[in-house]
């Protein structure tokens, strides 16, 4: 927004035209803002101060990151502020009948961003994840749902545990020479892997594509709430927009490889996996091979992006906490006994799924969620008007409502049934996370396996409140130096060692 005043000035200067036109100009801008601001003026909020408002708050979201932001937000000014990001009105909720009522609405299925970041990264107009064309985006979710649930959900068990075992016996690839894992590296090739597995199907160099995707991801948190002037600083820019195209360019490659072996198979199974899904429907015209190209790209790097991280986190909460690790063991070795993992009961795994539970309430990777109001509304008194932005931060309210021990990790916080409004870790409703049934599937099949095997033990001192972390578009870990790297100790063979086979 301000950049383009400053051009708009510069041109006006540039044209000789006096001071006079200037300051009127300086004064429309004013009244038209202040009669912006008193239209919404009730929300709690940094005030607008004559447009100063607008630009430190867009200053923070773009210097600490959106939840970095949306945290100091909600706990200066309570569970709904006002802000803006780019100059838009951006409303922030943290209560969970203010964020039940946004994600149950069919007037929330849109999203906000850049709409030069989002072309950037390939997703304005195409694929799902930020794909606001609601037509083209309810198209993409067809598929992508059918891939998620149904007869794939069956055959991911089987694809995870063999993955998660495969990558286990070749440990020593990713072991150093002090015998530490780079456990988030071992947890984001067994997934990408497993995603292969499942949606795409092609040979592929594992760690090559881990880069890209990293790259690519970087880009996404970097341009996605830029302003327009960003994208024309070529030595800001250049270097992010290289990074999402390498990725593009990988799986236009990947695409073909696929194309080929659809080619050359004769009998194709019954049920055909995600890519062969796309490839058809873009044969018979209905997707464009960029859209195509943009699902395939969306989701491989899907679980990559959220799954291998929460798994990560997982892995260190379970050291900071031996007594869970133990009824963990030991429900494991009273479910699992005697059986392949394969034909394993994981609807009887409750310990298990409290702990998955838990972790992704206590120290989650995706903290909040980004929606655009189609319509106007009235959110428990709070005007929304159509076209407003919409930040729903669920990691917040996960810690301040119904939990009966908000800010400590512990499974008795799912003791009691959770109503489903209070514990909303993938979101739900139209827009929700289209792999919320996998991921847990997908989480519980790859602690299992792992878990069986070896107990991990991260670095002295290493605890996931003391380890660097950056939340811009999910909550991570700064990945320098090897503070994050474990030791995988095999878990001795008397101690409920067991096999897959
Ligand atoms: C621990 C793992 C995961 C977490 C915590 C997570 C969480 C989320 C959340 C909170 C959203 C936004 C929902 C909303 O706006 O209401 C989302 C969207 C999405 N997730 Fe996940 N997710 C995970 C794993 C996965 C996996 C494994 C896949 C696919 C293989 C996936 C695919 C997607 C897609 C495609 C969307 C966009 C849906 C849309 O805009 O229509 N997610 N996820
Ligand atoms: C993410 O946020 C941190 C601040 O916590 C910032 O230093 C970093 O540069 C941001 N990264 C990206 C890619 O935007
Ligand atoms: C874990 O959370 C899911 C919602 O994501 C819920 O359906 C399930 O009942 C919870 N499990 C336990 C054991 O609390
Ligand atoms: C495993 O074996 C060791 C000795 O070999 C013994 O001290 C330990 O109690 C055993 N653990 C279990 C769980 O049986």
């Amino acid at each position: 927004m301000l950049p383009e005043i400053l051009t708009t000035m510069e041109v006006y200067s540039l044209c000789g035209v006096t001071p006079v036109v200037l300051l009127l100009l300086l004064l429309l801008f004013l009244l038209i803002t202040t009669w912006s601001q008193t239209q919404s003026s009730h929300i709690p909020g940094p005030c607008f101060c004559a447009g100063l408002g607008p630009i430190l708050s867009y200053s923070r979201f773009i210097w600490t990151g959106i939840g970095t932001a949306c945290n100091y937000y909600n706990n200066k000014y309570g569970s709904t502020v006002r802000v803006w990001i780019n100059g838009e009105e951006t409303i922030i909720f943290s209560r969970s009948s203010a964020v039940y009522h946004v994600l149950r609405s069919p007037h929330y299925t849109s999203r906000f961003g850049s709409k030069r970041g989002l072309e950037c990264i390939g997703m304005e107009g195409r694929g799902i994840i930020f794909n606001s064309n609601i037509l083209l985006w309810k198209q993409a979710r067809t598929y992508f749902s059918k891939a998620l649930s149904g007869p794939s959900l069956q055959r991911t068990v089987g694809i995870c545990v063999s993955s998660t075992v495969k990558h286990l016996d070749h440990l020593q690839d990713m072991t150093d020479p002090s015998g530490h894992v780079d456990a988030l590296n071992l947890l984001r090739a067994i997934v990408v892997d497993i995603s292969n597995k499942l949606f795409l199907r092609v040979p592929l160099n594992e760690k090559e594509l881990l880069m890209k995707i990293h790259n690519y991801f970087e880009t996404w948190q970097t341009v996605l709430i830029q302003p327009n002037i960003f994208f024309k600083i070529g030595w800001l820019y250049d270097k992010h927009k290289k990074a999402a195209q390498e990725l593009q360019d990988a799986m236009e490659s990947l695409l073909e490889i696929k194309r080929q072996i659809i080619h050359e198979t004769e009998k194709l199974d019954d049920d055909l996996d995600f890519a062969t899904e796309l490839i058809f429907a873009q044969n018979h015209g209905e997707l464009s091979a960029d859209n195509v190209r943009q699902c395939v790209l969306e989701m491989v790097i899907a679980a990559p992006d959220t799954l291998s991280i929460s798994l990560f986190f997982m892995l260190m909460l379970l050291k900071q906490n031996p007594k869970v690790e133990l009824q963990l063991v030991e429900e494991m070795s009273t479910v699992l006994d005697e059986t392949a993992m394969e034909n394993v009961d994981y609807e009887r795994l409750k310990v298990m799924e409290k702990f998955i539970n838990e972790s992704m309430r206590f120290h989650p990777v995706v903290d909040f969620t980004m929606r655009k109001a189609l319509e106007d509304d009235d959110i428990e008194g709070t005007k929304i008007r159509k076209g407003t932005n919409i930040i729903l931060n669920i990691g917040l309210m996960h810690k301040t409502e119904f939990f009966p021990k908000p800010r400590e990790f512990s499974l008795t916080n799912f003791d009691n049934p959770v109503p489903s409004r209070f514990f909303q870790p993938f979101g739900c409703g139209p827009r929700s996370c289209v792999g919320k049934h996998i991921a847990m599937v997908m989480m519980k099949a790859i602690l299992v396996t792992l878990l069986s095997r070896y107990t991990v033990c991260p670095r002295k001192g290493c605890t996931v409140s003391s380890i660097r972390q950056t939340n811009n578009l999910s909550q991570q870990p700064v990945e320098d130096e090897h503070s994050l790297s474990m030791r995988f100790i095999p878990r001795s063979q008397n101690q409920s060692t067991i096999s897959s086979e």
